[in-house]
């Protein structure tokens, strides 16, 4: 696990509290098992499951990239997953760490990782859709170096919120706004999705402008420590969990919020409610909320 970021002198008096009250929480996490709750889709011995399930590693060659898939389903949940990102050049290289229902009205809510040259910052990419309809892209660098030892990426997904986590720090909350018209992801069960894959064209690395040397491949992203302790599994039409599971009314506190500002404050490079020129009709009614 890697050490929080630096935290600024005003904050630190906040930060510090925080700092141990996460720790606590993110130690916690169990060892999952990849071998019993994921699917190697594509990519054949590219994706290969090591050390009796706890490692899953993925590698991309000028040929194919790889991915996987869980067998379960969840309608809600919180997901760790620890991620070691491809190091040196990974320019072009994009790891995806996502959950998508495949279902006629499509749900999503994403982690991405786009690849840069070596000493170039990544970018950590977000995205939610809801019904089909995305176009909510947040992305941020990170505060440490991502490829050097793996760090947990989380995905909180409850009935009131998805909220997105670097180490136990939110970086961008999604509200269910329902009650504005704004569809939530609230009906359709999701898998997880993970891959590793070549996007050099269009806009992977300064927007394409830099290509993926092959000459370095094959590439490998490694993921740990899957964790889905706290998750409501879907199976044949009923969920695992009831009005007792607390953690679904989980809310969020005035300590999380001023660590997601410092985070957005300070790392975050792309945010859709800043978009002028994209949305030149006006900004999504869920941007005035925040
Ligand atoms: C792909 O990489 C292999 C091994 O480095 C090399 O032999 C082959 O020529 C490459 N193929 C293409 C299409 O670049
Ligand atoms: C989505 O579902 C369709 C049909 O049910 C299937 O062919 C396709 O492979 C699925 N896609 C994924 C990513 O699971
Ligand atoms: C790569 O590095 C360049 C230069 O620092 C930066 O502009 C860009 O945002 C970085 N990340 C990606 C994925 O292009
Ligand atoms: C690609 O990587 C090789 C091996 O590291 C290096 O010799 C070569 O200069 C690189 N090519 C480019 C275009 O950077
Ligand atoms: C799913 O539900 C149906 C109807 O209730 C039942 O007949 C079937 O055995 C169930 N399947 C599993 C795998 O539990
Ligand atoms: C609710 O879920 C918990 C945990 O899965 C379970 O132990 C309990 O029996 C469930 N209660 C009801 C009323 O279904």
């Amino acid at each position: 696990m890697g050490s929080p970021p630096p935290p600024t002198l005003n904050t630190l008096v906040i930060l510090i509290p925080v700092a141990l009250f996460l720790s606590v929480l993110f130690m916690t996490i169990s060892a999952g098992n990849f071998t019993q709750d994921f699917d190697i889709m594509w990519g054949f011995d590219r994706a290969k499951i090591l050390d009796d399930g706890e490692v899953l590693t993925l590698s991309l060659d000028n040929s194919s990239g790889s991915g996987f898939q869980s067998t379960k389903k969840y309608l809600f949940g919180s997901i760790n997953m620890q991620l070691q990102l491809v190091s040196g050049n990974s320019a072009g290289v994009v790891t995806t760490y996502y959950l998508s229902s495949n279902d006629s009205k499509w749900d999503e809510i994403d982690f991405g990782f786009l690849g840069n040259l070596s000493g170039d910052p990544y970018i950590v990419y977000t995205n939610v859709v809801t019904e089909g309809s995305g176009n909510r892209e947040q992305q941020f660098y990170l505060w440490f170096d991502p490829t050097t030892d793996f760090h947990t990426y989380s995905i909180l997904w409850n009935p009131k919120r998805i909220v997105f986590a670097v180490d136990g720090s939110p970086i961008r909350v999604f509200k269910n706004l329902e009650s504005m018209g704004i569809p939530y992801p609230n009906q359709q069960p999701m898998r997880i999705y993970c891959s590793l894959c070549n996007s050099d064209v269009d806009w992977a690395t300064r927007g394409g402008l830099v290509k993926t040397n092959w000459s370095e491949a094959p590439f490998t992203v490694s993921y740990l420590n899957f964790d889905d302790d706290k998750s409501c599994i879907w199976s044949n039409g009923t969920s695992s969990c009831n009005s007792t599971t607390s953690w679904l009314e989980e809310g969020f506190d005035s300590a999380s919020l001023e660590r997601l500002r410092w985070v957005q404050n300070n790392y975050m490079i792309y945010n859709y409610c800043n978009d002028l020129e994209r949305f030149p009709q006006g900004l999504p009614p869920e941007c005035d909320i925040y």
